[in-house]
């Protein structure tokens, strides 16, 4: 995994501080203590200290050296809980509540990042991807200039010619349940910056859908192809293109017949779905069945990062998502 290799010196080379919500899980521990000794970024876990140091000496997991914070014991508290009312008031949040849900882990991880006292976050080894993106969504906020945080996966599919030599970026198979043709064009846009920005990799951006430039006439097809016609607007430096059939996007010879003129067909190396259902669908059939590496789901478009896991994750995949994330905190200075 050639990639991950540069991502990990990327991340030695300018230390992150990255907290792990979950601190007193066992996986999130084991990865904590690999990230400090590989000295890949500065980890932070949240929890009860106590039950998290008797924890990690059950499983023998060495400690030292890492951060621990216990919301409760927080001198920091305080001020989340007042920020965070501040940030919520005009939503109905009362300083009762915001005094009851700051002291949430995610909701208490979260405040670290916004306020600086942490350059990004990650969790998800026990909770859902909307546990985690809701207090993102409402303290982290999008990107200036981006309206849609949006999720990818980066597919390295062993062996294979397609893409970027089995390399290939998918989006958006984690967030947007439906997005809206506007929606659609800022995600193959973010895309787009995320492979050049972390996987330094020119990207060829297909719009995927089951109809290749007109083939066939529905409302999903038409969502697709004003989704491509207003990325190419929006970002003309960029090559983006479609509608287009999976084969159409990543087999020449395909592309050679259903897409003559495109200069993204048959070379595709981004691959962004009409919808959840498709792409969480289609990443997960890659992986399956051609063995795929499938790192993500990674978020993009937040202000600050913060990435989720899958709940079945092992302790190695939690240390390449913070690494991932601390190459995220460096670009996002
Ligand atoms: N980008 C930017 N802002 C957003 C987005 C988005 N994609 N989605 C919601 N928001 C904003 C809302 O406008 C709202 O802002 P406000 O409160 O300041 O007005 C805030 O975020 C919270 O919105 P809600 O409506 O409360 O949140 P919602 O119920 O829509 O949940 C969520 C958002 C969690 C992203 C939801 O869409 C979701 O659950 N998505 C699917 C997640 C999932 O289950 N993925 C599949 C599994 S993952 C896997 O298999 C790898």
């Amino acid at each position: 995994m050639e990639l991950m290799k540069k991502l990990w010196n990327a991340a030695k080379a300018d230390k992150k501080r990255i907290v792990l919500p979950e601190g007193e899980e066992e996986r999130t521990l084991s990865a904590a203590e690999k990230i400090y000794k590989l000295e890949l970024a500065y980890p932070i876990l949240i929890g009860d200290d106590e039950k998290i140091y008797r924890k990690a000496k059950e499983i023998g997991v060495n400690l030292e050296g890492i951060e621990i914070v216990n919301p409760e014991k927080s001198e920091r508290l305080g001020e989340y809980i007042k920020e965070f009312y501040e940030l919520r008031k005009n939503k109905g949040m009362t300083m009762e509540k915001a005094d009851k849900i700051v002291r949430d882990p995610l909701y208490f991880g979260t405040m670290m990042v916004k306020l600086d006292d942490a350059d990004g976050m990650v969790s998800g080894a026990i909770h859902t991807t909307g546990d985690l993106l809701r207090p993102g969504l409402q303290i982290i906020k999008t990107t200036p200039g981006v309206s849609v945080v949006s999720s990818f996966f980066i597919m390295m599919v062993p062996g294979s010619k397609y893409g970027e030599e089995g390399l290939l970026l998918f989006s958006d198979c984690a967030v947007n349940p439906n997005p809206t043709y506007e929606q659609l064009a800022q995600i193959a846009i973010a895309t787009a910056d995320t492979a050049r920005k972390l996987c330094k990799i020119e990207p060829r951006v297909a719009m995927l859908s089951f109809s290749t430039m007109g083939s066939a006439d529905h409302e999903t097809v038409d969502k697709v192809r004003r989704a491509t016609e207003l990325a190419k607007e929006l970002r003309p430096d960029l090559l983006i293109d479609g509608e287009m059939q999976l084969d159409a996007a990543i087999v020449e010879k395909v592309a050679s017949q259903k897409a003559p003129n495109s200069k993204v067909a048959g070379r595709a190396n981004v691959l962004i779905f009409p919808d959840l259902q498709s792409g969480n669908i289609g990443y997960k059939l890659v992986q399956r069945f051609a063995n795929a590496d499938a790192i993500g789901p990674m978020c993009q478009g937040f202000a600050k990062p913060i990435n989720d896991l899958s709940r079945g994750c092992s302790d190695d995949d939690i240390v390449n998502v913070v690494v991932l994330t601390a190459v995220q905190a460096q670009e996002q200075k």
